[in-house]
């Protein structure tokens, strides 16, 4: 049986936990804020947004919080000035949405286990997971929780409470709910298999979970599970899309003006690829702009973090692209640097340290360098990389050759390396 195990991060965002892989998905600090601040606040927004189009790769999409957060990043700062609490519209303005002013069509295609959107492509997300169910429940994930209580026995159960600061609680982030709509509205057009998915109806109506999920889109589903008809939210989503932007593309920030005029909201296209990125990404012809990486830690997913994989994704970016990711290993950082890569950190502001790295093809796009410390760091056995020859191998066995070369390598060891450059430093140090 499909196992789930949702709790509160210490944002009020939901964060899952992986009995599979005995890890957690999210940041326990926030999974919003892991999310935010990895992926989202270390792209340069200006330079993005002067593209005719925007292609943005999120691998391992979970239950969605990168694409969600780019999503609900341009569409709180570019579509609206401020938080406006636009969707408790009473339901007189509602009835006067027309549809009609949609321009182009937005139903997509199914082929095989790939579902995509076949709307044209200004901004266009393609998420990839190998968990069908998790993709398919992430739209009903609640957007961010004020009040939150982490006591329901998945919790005790699984002890999740290690990865958990109690007093840790930070700020509370949120979503706007039109973000879970607008990936709802593209998943029920895309995947045939969406309202038939037992494990997917086994945990929405399960009392249990009812709390991590969006009471109104759960009630969609529900209604249609029961009633057998679908809701007609295509219809209303899209008016209700055309209808914000036509109010509130005069209220548009003046800085993003100009930019905008590429953009509207209903240019969005989502697609959704299930299966493992590996095969996924070596059938997919686009580049991107940004590509996220997600995926659990290298020990755990070894086959996600190979120099193979970071050489497709190298052949996948756009020249002036950006993959971030939050790992700051020297193992992925060598297997960047080798694929081709220059790497650079992304910096924390919130906690004033270097929390990921981003790897990109024009070095000019490096805010953040990585030290001579770091550098060094990569020639050491911390820097010998996961291969993975065939883009095929199991985790295991990625993990274990690693293993041995690291046990029989001629390199430095990561400890001697630090111990060399304190002294060289402090050489320096008495010098000068
Ligand atoms: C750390 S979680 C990602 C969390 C996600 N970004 C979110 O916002 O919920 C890692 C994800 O990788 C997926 N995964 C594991 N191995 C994979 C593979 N080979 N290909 C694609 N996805 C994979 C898991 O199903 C899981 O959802």
């Amino acid at each position: 049986m499909y196992e789930f195990h949702p709790y509160f991060t210490n944002d009020g965002s939901v964060g899952l936990y992986s009995s599979d892989f005995d890890d957690i998905y999210h940041s326990s600090t926030g999974a919003l804020t892991e999310a935010y601040e990895k992926f989202i606040l270390p792209i340069n927004m200006d330079e993005l947004l002067k593209k005719d189009s925007i292609k943005v790769l999120d691998i391992c999409y979970g239950i969605g919080y990168n694409s969600k957060s780019f999503l609900n990043f341009i569409f709180e700062k570019i579509f609206l000035r401020k938080n406006k609490k636009f969707f408790s519209l009473p339901d007189k303005h509602i009835a006067t949405i027309h549809t009609n002013k949609i321009n182009h069509e937005l139903d997509g295609i199914y082929n095989g286990e790939i579902y995509t959107d076949n709307a044209f492509d200004k901004i266009s997300v393609t998420a990839i997971d190998n968990d069908k169910i998790l993709a398919f429940l992430s739209p009903f994930i609640k957007t961010g929780e004020k009040f939150f209580k982490n006591d329901n026995f998945d919790f005790e159960k699984k002890n999740i409470g290690k990865y958990l600061d109690k007093n840790k609680k930070i700020k509370n982030q949120k979503i706007q709910k039109i973000i879970n709509f607008l990936i709802f509205e593209k998943i029920t057009q895309i995947c045939p298999d969406f309202y038939t998915n037992e494990a997917v109806t086994r945990i929405i109506s399960d009392k249990k979970y009812a709390k991590y999920f969006t009471s109104d889109i759960r009630g969609i589903y529900r209604g249609k599970i029961s009633k057998g008809y679908i809701t007609n939210l295509s219809g209303f989503l899209r008016g209700f899309l055309a209808f914000l932007h036509n109010i509130y593309y005069r209220h548009v920030t003046n800085r993003y003006k100009k930019e905008l005029k590429h953009y509207k909201i209903e240019d969005i296209v989502f697609n959704l690829k299930i299966g493992d990125a590996r095969q996924v990404i070596k059938e997919d012809n686009n580049l991107y702009n940004l590509i996220f990486l997600d995926a659990f830690t290298p020990s755990k997913c070894p086959c996600l973090w190979s120099y193979e994989f970071f050489k497709l994704l190298f052949e996948h970016l756009e020249q002036d692209g950006m993959i971030l990711t939050y790992s700051t290993s020297a193992a992925i950082r060598s297997a960047m640097q080798e694929a081709g890569f220059h790497i650079g950190n992304i910096y924390n502001e919130r906690e004033q340290k270097f929390t990921g790295t981003v790897a990109v093809k024009n070095s000019d796009l490096i805010i953040y360098p990585l030290s001579e410390f770091d550098l060094g760091l990569l020639k050491t056995s911390a820097g010998i990389f996961y291969r993975d020859e065939n883009l095929t191998g199991q985790n295991e066995a990625i993990f274990a050759a690693r293993k041995k070369e690291v046990e029989n390598t001629d390199r430095i060891s990561t400890s001697q390396y630090k111990k060399n450059f304190n002294k060289g430093e402090l050489c320096k140090n008495t010098m000068s």
